[in-house]
């Protein structure tokens, strides 16, 4: 039977048992060229299925079958796609996304790898209370750090994100349509920049605490596109560079996992 939102069989995904989880529906067949590309593959030629914002590509990476599948922005639509494809045997979901940051010295195409998640979403208490943590799986969080190392010109930053259902209020925006910000937001970047968050996005709290609570492996790879510090607005080629740099690590942090070097070395969870 196919995965309800998805559109997708345990047949169609092959074996598949690792997931890049990009938002845009866009991503994955231009993500799924590069890997192609990267590993000398026929390029592929049509999505395994697109329904909605869910848009799966399957490719290799390093002789593994992975399954690239959009999941639109935020939380809702991220559990419907890691639920989804957990019921299908998929076992590993790395998070590939963008993300403004919070401190001054993160710059727009850093990388920052997310270790664990303030959850300011909803999404994610549907699946667990709000007392248990959104934090990566150390497989995943390890490999993700080994990818960025190995991935040329990355500059990149580990530690804790701002998970935030909403773009504008909730990340303390002003050039919304209102212009209103929530008083219980105003101020709130700064008081997360005091408590060293790096930066803010929109699933991971709902992918890392979903990955902890159902015994899977998450992880979370954003390339930064705005430091919020200085500006509001992304810039089109900053957001281009941002989404390359995390798409870089993301592919060699599949790369290690695969090889199961971290399970080898006894920090298997
Ligand atoms: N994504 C977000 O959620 N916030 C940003 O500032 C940039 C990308």
């Amino acid at each position: 039977m196919a995965a309800y939102h998805l559109d997708l069989t345990a047949r169609k995904i092959r074996g598949a048992r690792i997931a890049l989880l990009p938002g845009d529906p866009f991503r994955p067949p231009l993500m799924a060229r590069w890997v192609a590309q990267r590993y000398r593959r026929p390029l592929p030629s049509a999505p395994l299925a697109h329904k909605r914002e869910f848009c799966t590509y399957l490719t290799e990476i390093a002789g593994a079958k992975v399954l690239i599948t959009s999941t639109g922005i935020g939380g809702p639509s991220a559990t419907i796609a890691i639920d989804e494809l957990a019921q299908l045997g998929v076992r590993t979901f790395i998070r590939v996304g963008t993300s403004g940051a919070i401190q001054p010295r993160i710059r727009a195409g850093d990388v920052v790898i997310t270790s664990g998640s303030v959850r300011l979403d909803g999404a994610s208490t549907h699946y667990a209370p709000v007392e248990y943590p959104a934090v990566a799986h150390p497989e995943v969080l390890l490999a993700l750090m080994a990818g960025a190392k190995a991935s040329p010109g990355s500059r990149f930053h580990v530690g804790i994100t701002a998970s935030s259902d909403t773009f504008y209020p909730g990340q303390e925006r002003y050039d919304s349509f209102s212009g209103y910000v929530l008083r219980r937001f105003q101020g709130m970047t700064e008081e997360w920049r005091r408590l060293h968050v790096l930066n803010y996005e929109m699933e991971s709290a709902a992918v890392l605490t979903l990955c902890a609570a159902l015994g899977l492996r998450g992880g979370c790879v954003s390339g930064v596109v705005v430091n919020r510090t200085q500006k509001e607005r992304v810039g089109a080629g900053e957001l281009r560079r941002g989404e390359e740099r995390a798409v870089e690590v993301a592919i060699r942090a599949v790369e290690v996992l695969v090889r199961g070097r971290f399970r080898r070395e006894g920090l298997k969870g």
